[in-house]
């Protein structure tokens, strides 16, 4: 089993505590910055753009975690600031050419994931295992924070981590997204994910650098 790393949501931090909150995930060992891309067609909201990227690469050596819920990514990867070492995840209900969309991540450098939507079946990503560091498994319907777990997907990572193990991709990571709270988390993990996006549901529920980092303490004791 891979062990579990920590990928906190951007769009859940306070903006006013931008600086602060860096620092106390630099001191969390924080392994990647969640950044949630929404297009207004894809997901019904829009979220975080081309800029707030380039800016976060400017402030902090944590690589990011780009969350493209748009359409098409395959022509809008260049407007990204894509670095070495960055993951970058598509949604496979968003691009005709998913193969092909990877296959261009990976040529950035970047870790290429693909993201699946709560009602969309595992096998949509059965053909390109050969192309992923990782899958996406969207734990809430992509648009918003604050939202509650859709059950059936932990089952759904479970059946996931079966098929990937079996077919000797241990190593593919699975990332979970949405209402990642403690108690979540623990159950998420116990059905094989090891990479978390915490929001609201968890340590990003306060903006206090103290509470923050006894929540991230808390997530590390997550095995
Ligand atoms: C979904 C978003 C949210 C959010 C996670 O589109 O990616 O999942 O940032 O935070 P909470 O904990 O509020 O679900
Ligand atoms: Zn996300």
């Amino acid at each position: 089993m891979n062990t579990p790393i920590l990928s906190p949501s951007m769009m859940c931090v306070d903006p006013l505590k931008l600086g602060e909150t860096l620092r106390t995930f630099g001191s969390g060992g924080i392994e990647y910055l969640h950044i949630d891309v929404m297009d207004g067609h894809f997901v019904p909201n829009f979220t975080l753009g081309t800029d707030y990227g380039k800016a976060l690469h400017r402030i902090t050596d944590i690589p990011l975690d780009y969350h493209l819920m748009i359409e098409a990514p395959e022509d809008r990867l260049g407007w990204f600031d894509i670095r070495e070492g960055d993951a970058v995840s598509v949604h496979a209900e968003a691009t005709r050419h998913l193969q092909r969309t990877l296959e261009r991540i990976a040529a950035t450098g970047a870790k290429p994931i693909a993201a699946i939507n709560p009602a969309t079946p595992i096998c949509m990503i059965e053909e390109v295992l050969p192309y992923l560091w990782g899958v996406l498994v969207m734990t809430v319907n992509p648009g918003f924070a604050g939202q509650k777990l859709v059950e059936s997907t932990l089952d759904k990572i479970s059946r996931l981590r079966g098929m990937l193990d079996a077919r000797g991709y241990e190593s593919i990571r699975i990332e979970v997204d949405g209402n990642v709270s403690p108690t979540n988390m623990r159950r998420m993990r116990d059905a094989g994910a090891d990479m978390f996006v915490i929001g609201t549901s968890g340590f990003l529920k306060t903006s206090d650098a103290e509470e923050m980092l006894r929540g991230i303490g808390e997530c590390r004791q997550i095995r």
